[in-house]
């Protein structure tokens, strides 16, 4: 009875990497921004758009609060859902949970040319996700059970070292 929580940046890797684990182990997977778009019926995008951040931090941490009750669950959690304390506690207490840490330029690289992170719709993306990275790099490493050097390799090597770790 397993509950394995991914985190770490945009563009880390959490859904290939989740997706990949999940299948290896006959495991269900989940990423929580495809299932907050399959439940409204519209893009992340859009939602920041109607709603603001707000609006979409509150779907994402009714979306954590629901799926962390479940077992035989691979989950691939959005980059900012650390932000909440409310968030962090869950999932460190329900599941457990793998930074995929990954270098500020392959982040860079992975979502240059991606329109559906509205966090990065800014004149100077680049530096935006500097600034994320400083934020977040600790709050990830605080909830964290396994960390793994996402930056090299491909996927099945990442999901190697999960199995190694877990
Ligand atoms: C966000 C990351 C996105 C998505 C939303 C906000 C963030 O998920 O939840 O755009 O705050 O870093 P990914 O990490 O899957 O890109």
């Amino acid at each position: 009875m397993v509950l394995v929580i991914l985190v770490g940046m945009m563009g880390a890797g959490k859904t290939t990497v989740g997706r990949e684990y999940a299948r290896r182990h006959r495991m269900r997977f989940i990423d929580c921004d495809h299932e907050i778009e399959a439940r409204t019926g519209v893009k992340v995008s859009t939602i920041f758009e109607i709603e603001g951040e707000e609006g979409f931090r509150r779907r994402e941490t009714q979306l954590i609060d629901e799926l962390t009750h479940e077992s035989d669950l691979v989950l691939a959690t959005g980059g900012g859902v650390v932000l909440n304390p409310d968030n962090r506690a869950i999932m460190s207490e329900r599941g457990i949970v793998v930074y995929l840490n990954v270098p500020t330029s392959v982040l860079w690289e992975r979502t240059r040319h991606d329109r559906n992170r509205p966090l990065l719709q800014v004149p100077n993306p680049r530096e935006r996700i500097e600034t994320l990275y400083r934020e977040r790099d600790p709050l990830y490493r605080s909830v964290a059970d396994i960390i793994v050097d996402g930056g090299r390799g491909n996927p099945g090597g990442m999901v190697r070292v999960i199995e190694k770790a877990i």
